[in-house]
């Protein structure tokens, strides 16, 4: 597919303005432009084909079954995009008057209520923008918790299991401290007895995602809660995996100080490819001093921000974080009330139904029920027929379905991270299942198949490593390589590239 400054034509335009009757404005000659800027020049028709186009080259959760685990990608219902473009939302300045902005701080103040009684958890901020951000604003937490106490130079560690997402250990890191990994056991908790030998009074806390990357329940959280708080440290929960448990367990009650909550996965707000988020965090009591500035609060029936804090680590974000998505998330827990758990018990029955039917045809590295989500490995197709765990992801897009996350969590080989969310229809369900099992049968009878597919899409299979390290992502014009041959030096990927 062409660019539009490929398809641009000199005079051709999309649309006409009045004549220009205002005075041209004198400019001084340094700052006025030797030539006109490049812009595309086409018409209407062509500018909306072009879009059009682009648009049915994209995949995404509104065009078909989106398993990625670990990112939630459930559906957004339509009638949250309604309710945040009420203009008294949408049209709301952040600097707005209190009193002018009553609506809009009383829905921060519920949805503070609503997360506080999730997480179990007395106090909340709203403002970190995407989990990681939590992370890092729970670390700093931390990092003041322990300043306080006069122990910040002496906790250093932060203990962090070999299933964690990538996210923490950076986040570790970005807040200046030290990962102390501990290992998983082979029912995929926590390895306890490893655990044991490395919490002592240099640990500062574990973050732990529970549910982990693995889709397991800790079934040790309350002996590994005793453990942390019995060195005197913190627990910080990962709430990515947040939707697995909602209204069924909290996290506050398995013992943890500090949760983050996800609310582009959990709740509603359409994500990915980097879209707006909402990282809330929810902390114990005794960690509320230092929570981000404003606070929002209420007084009889007015609501306003608390900057009186004279403990607080700071603003983590502009304003009081992502008002949109604050929208969504409460429009949708609403829409939910009581019945909240059932969107959990949904999306794991959903997990289940996937692992019972596709267990025995791949490896399940632990074999026990699992929660929202399940890590399969294609290890044995490896072995027998060379087929990987990439192949069976980039075969699955030859069936309209988006691939389950790959090569994730890193301690299973071959990893096939699925999730289903609440979302999805027992027939879409089948027809993965069927896609699955047939891939299965593929790779012994034309695995030659699976090794180039996928074989339906805009683009093939892309040479990752290539794109990754020679990304053609500025078009030239005149220099512009011409990657349309198959010289194998070019990057394959530009056709990608041209269409993002
Ligand atoms: C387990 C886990 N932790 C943390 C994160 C980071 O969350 P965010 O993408 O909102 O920054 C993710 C994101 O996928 C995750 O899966």
């Amino acid at each position: 597919m062409k660019l539009l400054y490929e398809k641009s034509q000199e005079g051709r335009r999309a649309s006409s303005l009045p004549p220009r009757t205002l005075p041209v404005p004198s400019l001084p000659d340094e700052l006025r432009r030797e030539r006109p800027p490049r812009l595309p020049e086409i018409s209407e028709p062509e500018l909306v084909r072009h879009f059009t186009q682009l648009s049915t080259r994209t995949f995404g959760v509104d065009t078909g079954f989106y398993p990625l685990g670990s990112c939630t990608m459930k559906h957004n219902p339509r009638v949250n995009e309604r309710v945040v473009n009420f203009s008294g939302f949408r049209d709301l300045h952040p600097l707005q008057e209190e009193d002018g902005a009553q609506g809009a701080l009383e829905l921060m103040w519920r949805l503070q209520e609503i997360l506080a009684e999730v997480a179990g958890l007395p106090a909340v901020s709203l403002q970190p923008a995407a989990g990681s951000q939590g992370e890092l604003t729970g670390l700093m937490l931390m990092r003041a918790h322990f300043a306080e106490r006069g122990e910040a130079d002496t906790r250093r560690k932060i203990v962090i299991p070999d299933t964690a997402h990538g996210t923490n250990p950076a986040s570790v890191t970005m807040a200046g401290y030290e990962v102390t990994p501990v290992q998983t056991d082979a029912r995929g908790n926590i390895d306890v007895d490893d655990l044991r030998t490395k919490v002592d009074e240099q640990t500062a806390g574990l973050m732990l995602t529970n549910p982990s990357t693995l889709g397991l329940f800790d079934e040790n959280i309350e002996e590994i809660a005793a453990i942390f708080h019995g060195a005197g440290a913190l627990m910080y929960y990962d709430g990515a995996n947040l939707n697995a448990v909602c209204g069924i367990s909290r996290p506050g009650d398995m013992g943890f100080d500090i949760v983050h909550f996800n609310l582009h996965k959990t709740f509603s707000q359409p994500h990915g490819g980097g879209g707006p988020g909402g990282g809330p965090i929810a902390v114990r009591d005794r960690l509320e001093p230092f929570l981000p500035v404003p606070a929002v609060v209420r007084d009889g029936d007015e609501f306003r921000y608390d900057y009186d804090r004279p403990k607080t680590i700071g603003k983590v974000r502009g304003y009081a974080g992502p008002f949109g998505v604050f929208v969504r998330s409460y429009a949708y827990i609403r829409s939910y009330g009581p019945r909240l758990r059932e969107m959990s018990e949904v999306a794991v029955l959903n997990a289940n139904y996937l692992l019972a039917l596709l267990k025995d045809a791949y490896d399940l590295p632990f074999d026990r029920l699992c929660m929202h989500e399940f890590v399969l490995s294609a290890r044995t197709l490896k072995r027998q027929h060379g087929i990987t765990a990439l192949d069976v992801a980039k075969r699955l897009m030859d069936y309209d379905f988006h691939p389950p996350t790959v090569y994730f969590p890193l301690n299973v080989p071959e990893a096939l991270m699925i999730e289903p969310t609440e979302t999805e229809a027992k027939e879409t369900l089948d027809e993965f299942v069927e896609a699955m099992l047939e891939i299965v049968r593929d790779a012994s009878e034309r695995p030659e198949l699976l090794k180039e597919a996928p074989h339906h899409r805009p683009v093939g299979r892309a040479d990752e490593v290539k794109a990754a390290k020679r990304a053609v992502v500025r078009y030239l014009f005149e220099d512009h390589p011409d990657l349309s041959g198959d010289d194998s030096s070019r990057p394959r990927q530009l056709e990608a590239q041209k269409g993002a």
